[in-house]
């Protein structure tokens, strides 16, 4: 972690609601919440408590109902839906449960892939692309597609790929509920290397000892944040 504690995610009075009238759901109520550069977070909350949705608010990729949603200082609420996505790509990094590869496509071409809409030169694509999949000890499988790959390797593919633009926050919705937990433990060690080299981590998990190797948990129930602050220890002494 750095030193450095600017906020970096902060979300004010965030209230999404699904459907219409009848069939309305309040995935998320009033929520607040309060990110710094060089946290390592993880998300937790019994199924449907509203962490993806709050994730994919985060993400950039879907937008909230009210409230406002500070990334990096800026109002995204307030922006079209171009210059959200142009954000998203330079800021952002994704990793999901699924990894979400391109299955014709070999990892170094699977990583390359966002680089396609950054002005990044061909060479550069493939030099840059490299060196994020050795960082994930993925040098040996540049050339393997999705099907040649463990779970586990896949998903370091998939991290390859949302750090491969040096994205100031690196978000990951249950990246190890489909892995084992040898594998779990490498996704793990990146992650927190990389939290190390100064990329905000926050994870959404479901597994207390996944929660554990982070630095601050957030619970969510109902829609709400009930917990900001909590530390590894205190999961211990809650029944989880
Ligand atoms: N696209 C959607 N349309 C309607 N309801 C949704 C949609 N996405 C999520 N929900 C509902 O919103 C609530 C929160 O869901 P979600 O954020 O996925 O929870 P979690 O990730 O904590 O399991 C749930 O009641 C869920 O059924
Ligand atoms: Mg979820």
């Amino acid at each position: 972690m750095t030193n450095d504690k600017s906020t970096i995610i902060r979300l004010e009075n965030i209230f999404k609601v699904y459907g219409s009238r009848e069939t309305e759901v309040k995935a998320l109520n009033d929520v607040n919440l309060t990110i710094h550069e060089g946290e390592y977070c993880s998300i937790m909350g019994p199924s449907g408590s509203g962490k993806s949705t709050a994730m994919n608010i985060i993400g950039c990729l879907d937008r909230p109902t009210s409230g406002h949603y500070y990334l990096d200082n800026l109002d995204v609420a307030q922006i079209d839906d171009q210059a959200l996505a142009h954000i998203r790509n330079k800021k952002l990094g994704f990793v999901f449960q699924q990894f979400h590869l391109l299955a014709q496509l070999t990892a170094l071409e699977n990583v390359m892939l966002p680089m396609a809409y950054a002005n990044v030169n061909p060479t550069e694509r493939r030099d840059r692309a490299t060196e994020a999949l050795i960082r994930v000890g993925l040098e040996k499988r540049l050339n393997n597609k999705p099907n040649q790959l463990s779970g586990g390797q896949q998903q370091r593919v998939a991290i390859a790929r949302a750090i491969v633009n040096r994205p100031v926050v690196l978000l990951a919705d249950e990246p190890t509920g489909a892995l084992d937990s040898r594998t779990t433990q490498e996704v793990l060690d990146i992650f927190s290397e990389l939290n190390a080299s100064g990329i905000t981590v926050v994870m959404v998990t479901h597994e207390p000892e996944v929660a554990r190797q982070t630095q601050r948990i957030v619970w969510f129930r109902d829609g709400e944040v009930i917990h900001s602050h909590m530390t590894p220890n205190d999961l211990t002494h809650l029944a989880v």
